[in-house]
């Protein structure tokens, strides 16, 4: 079992539904090591699953139901075939994704047409919300396991990643990028996983063998439907159309320059931050497999200043803990991870740093006064079905 939640899920279903439930699906949240505000300008990435994650524990129904009962919330959902309808009323919060993911899920496994099995469901998380961990891909890409473990229906990736993806652009208010379930879907155990988010090409980049990964929570939290990052989704669009482009993955430095003079100088610097990250990004894999500390150092380093400069998702609390990482020597590199503006930042560092975690914990809390918290991964493993007290069962 990759974390607690698992094994928690499959009792709280018990409690919630009487009965024990046939599997439980996982999947993991995501600390991403480089390639921010890239996906959804088509892109290069390189997110690292974590062990920690989502699981929901599941069981058939006899109706066309879904009930899902959120232990993390203390919430039941109830959605009926009806709720599914385009016109059907307005769902918020949790239910929207939920539903969200419903009516995407239906929509790719064989047209709208279909009916699907019925479905009770417990979910619990071991992933903090708004802490830029993805716990809303982990969140839906564990619902879409169950979903197709119930119907009998074959595990498909890239498909299942596009349904939660759409579930958080059209139901959920969010415009993300295809960064976060695809690496929930797809990681593998030990390795970042470095994705072209225009043709959805992956590779699995094996993490240095004397290297760990560790995720630092500054204890701020931010929520993307309410923070600037749909605006900068926004902006990029309008950077890609001033230059004459389909997206920001389609132009070069060469060219931003070339148009500079005659861009307005927000968009200019918001299509800066995506044409050198997306260098950085492709970059980033060699650098790491071979270990290399000076070259990952400097592509973070240089990351981190596009990202509080140019793309302006900095945090005070962000820079407090990298700051307070790379004072020690053992930290190889440190930049903030996804959205921004507060939550998580990562830190490669040597792995046999054991002080690493109390010394930049004491420098964090004397400059901010909060306290932080830190997970250190390995990089955990896709989505997968667990038979309570028993091992995964990874058959895609
Ligand atoms: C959030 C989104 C991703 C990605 C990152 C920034 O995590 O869900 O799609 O855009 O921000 O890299």
């Amino acid at each position: 079992m990759p974390d607690d939640s698992a094994a928690q899920a499959a009792q709280i279903f018990q409690r919630a539904f009487g009965a024990r439930p046939a599997a439980v699906a996982h999947a993991p949240g995501r600390v991403n090591l480089i390639g921010d505000h890239t996906d959804y300008n088509g892109g290069h990435v390189l997110p690292l699953a974590l062990e920690h994650g989502t699981a929901a524990a599941f069981g058939a129904r006899d109706d066309f139901e879904v009930h899902c009962f959120s232990a993390d919330l203390g919430e039941t959902a109830v959605i009926r075939p009806g709720d599914l309808d385009p016109g059907a009323s307005r769902w918020c919060g949790w239910r929207a994704y939920l539903r969200g993911v419903l009516v995407e899920w239906r929509a790719r496994i064989g047209g709208n047409g279909l009916a699907l099995r019925g479905a009770n469901l417990a979910v619990k998380t071991a992933l903090p919300m708004g802490a830029g961990l993805s716990s809303s891909a982990a969140f839906e890409v564990a619902v879409l396991r169950a979903l197709c473990a119930v119907n009998r229906i074959r595990w498909r990736a890239s498909a299942m990643a596009e349904a939660a993806r759409a579930a958080e652009n059209r139901h959920a208010g969010v415009q993300c990028g295809i960064m976060d379930p695809l690496c929930a879907a797809a990681a593998r155990a030990g390795h970042a996983l470095s994705i072209d988010c225009r043709s959805l090409r992956r590779r699995h980049i094996e993490l240095p063998p004397g290297w760990r990964v560790v995720v630092m929570d500054t204890a701020t939290r931010r929520d993307l439907q309410t923070s600037h990052y749909n605006r900068r989704r926004t902006e990029c669009e309008q950077a890609a159309a001033a230059l004459g482009a389909a997206s920001l993955r389609e132009v070069s430095e060469t060219q931003l320059e070339r148009a500079r003079a005659k861009m307005d100088a927000v968009l200019y610097r918001r299509a800066k931050h995506v044409i050198t990250e997306n260098k950085r990004a492709r970059a980033a894999p060699a650098a790491l497999a071979a270990a290399d500390a000076g070259a990952v150092g400097e592509l973070f380093a240089q990351s981190q200043l596009s990202m509080t400069r140019d793309f302006e998702v900095g945090g005070d609390a962000l820079s407090a803990i990298i700051a307070a990482a790379q004072t020690h020597p053992a930290c190889h590199a440190a930049r903030q991870t996804g959205a921004g503006f507060a939550g998580c930042a990562v830190a490669l560092v040597d792995a046999g740093a054991d002080d690493f975690t109390a010394v930049t914990a004491r420098r964090y809390r004397r400059h901010t006064h909060l306290t932080p918290a830190f997970y250190t991964t390995r990089g955990g493993g896709a989505a997968a079905i667990f038979h309570p007290a028993s091992n995964a069962d990874n058959a895609d």
